[in-house]
């Protein structure tokens, strides 16, 4: 079969990592006969450098055009300046909220090979399988005001944590939808004992709840979850979160997973159906990783399971999304790693040669 897909590199490693997905694209359609069709645009610190600005109205009118959109990054230091009039991340934050990509899947599973590669007891990560769905269009990253303003004390600045119930609902719906092809709970996180955004969230969510009786629903407030997330991770399935808490609550995630590196992600506009096609972005929960940037020592691995959440979301391909988790499990059982999740003994492969073993896998 045929598909269009928006290629956007992005910043710092993501370009590194997203040539490594694309390469695993390529395996695939040759091994299963697709033709993948690939624009490739910009988003971020580098379209700020092009054109002027973090993303062009070009960009979002082609992404509404395509079967699924790949992304890599946005950011890095030589646009972070706090007087910065553009940021690199208003271009992917823009790709989302354009698209209408309220629903953001982070699945956190961790590797039998690599449980003994975190900081954390392997007794308690083992088979730790936790699906995350952030909002992604909503919360502190978008509503007004947000500003920063001058005041007779000084300068003032100024986040709103707004949710309507409309917003809560869908994405609730999205986690106890997928809760019943899992393991049936949904744990809903929220500060309902200061926010009020938040006594609105639990309260829709115990509300939406009550449609799937077969459906377990717990809530926590964010804090004791994090605290819950590393001293029990089994005991969560399915988390439902508003924005700003998915987002920190996931890069904690990842230490289970032993490296931000391995953490694909999924935006998008409905609740999924397995098998059928429908718009989504995809991309690494890591971000541009400055630091390391350039070194061609980023690990790849996210950005390529992140390929694969495109096949099964967008493409209704899911016994190719299968291989190609397959293939980095096989991988991974091999010894091969990338130095974030090497241990001090073992030799690390480079990016590409990772993205190399994995393609060879498919
Ligand atoms: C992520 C990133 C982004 C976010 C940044 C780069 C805007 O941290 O995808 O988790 O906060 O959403
Ligand atoms: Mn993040």
């Amino acid at each position: 079969m045929e598909f269009n897909i928006m290629v956007i590199p992005g910043d710092g490693i993501g370009p590194e990592v997203t040539q490594e997905a694309v390469k695993v694209l390529h395996s695939v359609e040759r091994r299963y006969g697709h033709q993948f069709n690939l624009t490739y645009d910009d988003i971020g610190g580098c379209a700020i450098d092009k054109y002027g600005t973090p993303i062009r109205k070009e960009t979002l009118n082609k992404a509404l055009t395509v079967n699924a959109i790949l992304f890599g990054a946005a950011g890095g230091p030589k646009w972070d300046h706090p007087e910065a009039k553009m940021h690199p991340e208003d271009g992917i934050l823009a790709l989302r909220k354009g698209l209408g990509l309220f629903a953001n899947l982070r699945p956190v599973k961790t590797s039998d090979h690599l449980v003994d590669s975190t900081v954390l007891k392997p007794e308690v990560i083992k088979n730790v399988d936790i699906l995350v769905i952030r909002e992604l269009t909503g919360g502190l990253y978008f509503a007004k005001p947000k500003r920063r303003y001058s005041t007779r004390h000084g300068l003032s600045a100024v986040d709103t944590l707004r949710y309507n119930e409309h917003e809560i609902e869908r994405l609730v719906r999205v986690g106890l939808e997928l809760a019943k092809g899992r393991r049936k709970k949904v744990t809903s996180v929220d500060k309902a004992n200061v926010l009020e955004s938040s006594r609105l969230w639990r309260q829709v969510a115990t509300r939406i709840s009550k449609e799937y009786p077969d459906i377990e629903m717990d809530h926590l407030y964010a804090d004791a979850c994090a605290a819950q997330l590393i001293q029990n991770p089994r005991k969560f399935d399915v988390i439902v979160a508003e924005n700003m808490f998915g987002d920190i609550l996931t890069d904690e995630a990842a230490v289970l997973a032993a490296s931000m590196g391995m953490l694909p992600s999924a935006s998008l506009a409905d609740i999924p159906i397995v098998g059928k096609q429908a718009l989504g972005l995809y991309e690494p929960i890591h971000g541009s990783a400055p630091d390391i940037a350039g070194k061609k020592i980023a690990n790849p691995l996210a950005s390529i399971l992140s390929a694969a959440l495109m096949l099964r979301y967008s493409l209704g391909l899911t016994e190719e999304a299968v291989a190609i988790e397959h293939a980095v499990e096989t991988v991974l059982s091999a010894g091969l790693r990338t130095t974030d999740i090497s241990k001090d003994d073992e030799s690390p492969l480079n990016t590409s040669d990772m993205g190399d073993q994995v393609a060879k896998q498919v």
